[in-house]
């Protein structure tokens, strides 16, 4: 196992050569507010160069009792087979089971894989995971900033316990030690990564101005903002040599060829926008910008539309549905809503 040496690293190498199911609680960080406090917890702006901000969501997740449901993933919406919104599914099946097949097609899972999920939410990727793929899974390690997540990870996967192991931490923390597993998945995660915003491309605060420097990023000419903490995990994962499948709502999504009506009103080509959530914000990803990072660490790169993962029906029924807004039933109205939210989320395979 090669893992860097700084502090997060040998903090990481302890747990890993712990007790695998030991649950570590690693929290660097000072404790800005105080959870009995009754205040709800919200995410933060710091404010850095000029007019530029850093938004953050740290204190939320550390803090907040998270309620995916609110946030509408795409992995709870189809958490199991017999969720309603498998009704555009070719075959109804869980999240987690269609990422294993995504990732087995891809040859990223292969046998006696041990993989380290960051931002686990609920449980239910890794759940429909090793269900479907379990024999091919050595081990799991699942990272989470929310100790209640954590525990509600551990409750959904105790069918595979002794696989699994569990640890609080931040991944921006943490970036130095992405190492020593051979597959990372960060599965909705990276719009809740710190992002500077508001940026002047004429004054950019210093860590933009290397970040678009290094990588020859493009910008735009008026003020934007930059996922800079998605940017660094995918630095840091290439750096590291560790295979990575990452999803996320994307600003520059990408449309399936033969699903060409999803483009309608949809801008192909943006820089990351807010998406205001309960208490927090997150930021949608510039999909363009991560590939450009891996392909300068000499990795390989593939991305597309997060369609591709999720088989949904064949025929023109999904298509006059979204062209007509014909919502005359609920099946109807789940199918509108799910196409309309998942035509803009996009995944990136490193290998
Ligand atoms: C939007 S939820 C997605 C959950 C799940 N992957 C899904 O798709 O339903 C984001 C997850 O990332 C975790 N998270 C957010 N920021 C994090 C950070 N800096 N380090 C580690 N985990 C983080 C949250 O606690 C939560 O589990």
């Amino acid at each position: 196992m090669q893992l860097p040496y700084n502090k997060s690293a040998i903090l990481l190498k302890l747990i890993l050569y712990t007790g695998k199911d030991f649950m570590f609680r690693f929290d660097s960080m000072a404790i800005r507010s105080d959870p009995n406090s009754g205040e709800r917890p919200r995410a933060t702006s710091r404010s850095t160069d000029r007019a530029a901000e850093l938004s953050t969501t740290t204190d939320y997740h550390r803090f907040a009792p998270i309620d995916l449901m609110s946030e509408f993933t795409i992995c709870e919406s189809f958490s199991d087979p017999a969720s309603p919104y498998c009704v555009i599914l070719e075959n109804p099946s869980s999240y987690g089971a269609m990422v294993g097949d995504f990732l087995v097609r891809m040859g990223l899972l292969k046998d006696r894989t041990t993989i380290c999920e960051v931002g686990g939410g609920y449980g239910s990727l890794m759940h429909g995971l090793l269900a479907g793929h379990g024999d091919r899974v050595e081990h799991v390690y699942m990272i989470d900033l929310s100790l209640g997540l954590l525990k509600r990870q551990r409750d959904r996967l105790s069918p595979w316990k002794s696989r699994i192991t569990s640890i609080r931490g931040d991944i921006h923390e943490l970036l130095g030690a992405v190492a020593g597993v051979d597959l990372f998945i960060v599965n909705e995660v990276m719009g809740d990564l710190d992002t500077l915003t508001g940026i002047d491309p004429s004054h950019m605060p210093p860590e933009a101005e290397e970040l678009v420097r290094t990588y020859g990023l493009d910008i735009p000419e008026e003020t934007f903002n930059l996922n800079t903490g998605a940017l660094r995990l995918v630095e840091a994962l290439c750096s590291a040599g560790v295979p990575a499948l990452l999803t996320e709502h994307s600003c520059d999504p990408v449309i399936p060829d033969n699903m060409a009506y999803l483009a309608r009103d949809l801008d192909l080509d943006a820089y990351p926008r807010e998406i205001k959530l309960l208490w927090h914000s997150e930021y949608t990803i510039r999909f363009s910008h991560l590939v450009r990072v891996a392909r300068a660490h000499g990795r390989t790169a593939r991305t597309g539309t997060l369609l591709d993962l999720i088989p949904v029906r064949k025929g023109r029924s999904l298509e006059t549905i979204f062209r007509l807004r014909a919502c005359d039933t609920q099946a109807h109205e789940i199918i509108h809503e799910l196409l309309d939210h998942i035509r803009e989320y996009r995944w990136l395979a490193i290998s």
